[in-house]
């Protein structure tokens, strides 16, 4: 009996399994869109395709990102003609602003030998959201701290390292992001940021400079005294880390 109940259940998994899977199949695109407002409302889905398969590349999202429809279901699910997702009426204005910047863009004369138009992508370069790599640390840091935004320069440099996206590889965009900590009253936190800075370009004077400034503003003179000196062995002319050797009394 209790085998039976197991072969019936499994039997059960197996048909919900091969509906969910005919769902998924049996989606395709609307001969007749219900609900479109900026792009022109008598396109059928072949045209929309591109389109919407454009946006998630250029803003590196799903269909979910803007659409009502839970991500891993099937596309069946989703209703597409509804506007409760926000992130839909965003992309509206959004094609709203592309359409403005390129009658702007028309009216100039270029000096190259093609019109350069101005795309989803040129902004969003597979983010949803363009901000500079700066940004993002300062935004995250006030939501949820310091960890949390150490923790989002790693995913982020996992993710887009190499693409061009975000500047890893300048050492002003750690040496701000410190200064706001520091900024912020946090000279420990600001200390962890310069010293992260400072592995990253350790050539460089100014980012040993910040570090020695971190420990001036967390009281510890030693360590200031230190990091100063060290800008000085890299850049001997530094009036900043010499005016501020003499006020330590060196
Ligand atoms: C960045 C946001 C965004 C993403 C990502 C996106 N869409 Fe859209 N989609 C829109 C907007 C905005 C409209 C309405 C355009 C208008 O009003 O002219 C729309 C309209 C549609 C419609 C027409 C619905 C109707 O009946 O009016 C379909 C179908 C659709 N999208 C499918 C998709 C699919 C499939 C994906 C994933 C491959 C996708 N979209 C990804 C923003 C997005
Ligand atoms: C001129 C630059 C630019 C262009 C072009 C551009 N965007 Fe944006 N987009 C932005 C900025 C900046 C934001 C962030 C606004 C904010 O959060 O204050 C944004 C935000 C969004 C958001 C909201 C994302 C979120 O998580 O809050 C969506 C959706 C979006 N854009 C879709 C699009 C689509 C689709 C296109 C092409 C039709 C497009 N954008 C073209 C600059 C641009």
């Amino acid at each position: 009996m209790r085998r039976k109940m197991i072969i019936l259940f499994g039997l059960a998994v197996l048909i919900q399994w091969i509906a969910d899977a005919q769902a998924q199949d049996q989606w395709s695109w609307p001969e007749k869109p219900q609900n479109l407002q900026i792009l022109p409302n008598d396109w059928p889905g072949s045209r929309l395709a591109p389109v919407m398969q454009g946006f998630s590349r250029a803003l590196g999202v799903r269909c979910s990102y803007c659409h009502v429809g839970e991500e891993n279901q099937p596309l069946s699910t989703y209703d597409f003609a509804s506007d409760a997702n926000p992130n839909k009426e965003r992309a509206r204005e959004m094609l709203n602003m592309l359409g403005s910047i390129n009658d702007h863009l028309k009216k100039i004369d270029p000096s190259g030998p093609k019109r350069v138009n101005m795309w989803c992508h040129t902004c969003h370069n597979g983010r949803p959201r363009p901000l500079t790599l700066e940004e993002v640390l300062v935004e995250t840091y006030q939501l949820q701290g310091l960890d949390a935004a150490l923790n989002h320069f790693d995913q982020l440099k996992e993710k887009f390292y190499g693409r061009g996206v975000y500047d890893f590889e300048n050492e002003n965009t750690l040496n701000s992001f410190g200064y706001s900590v520091l900024n912020n009253g946090d000279a420990a936190g600001a200390i962890r940021v310069f010293k992260m800075n400072t592995e990253k370009f350790p050539k460089s004077a100014n980012v040993w400079d910040s570090l020695a400034e971190g420990y001036l503003e967390a009281g510890d003179k030693d360590n200031a005294i230190k990091y100063y000196k060290k800008v000085i062995e890299i850049d001997p002319n530094s009036q900043n880390a010499k005016e501020a050797l003499k006020k330590l009394g060196q």
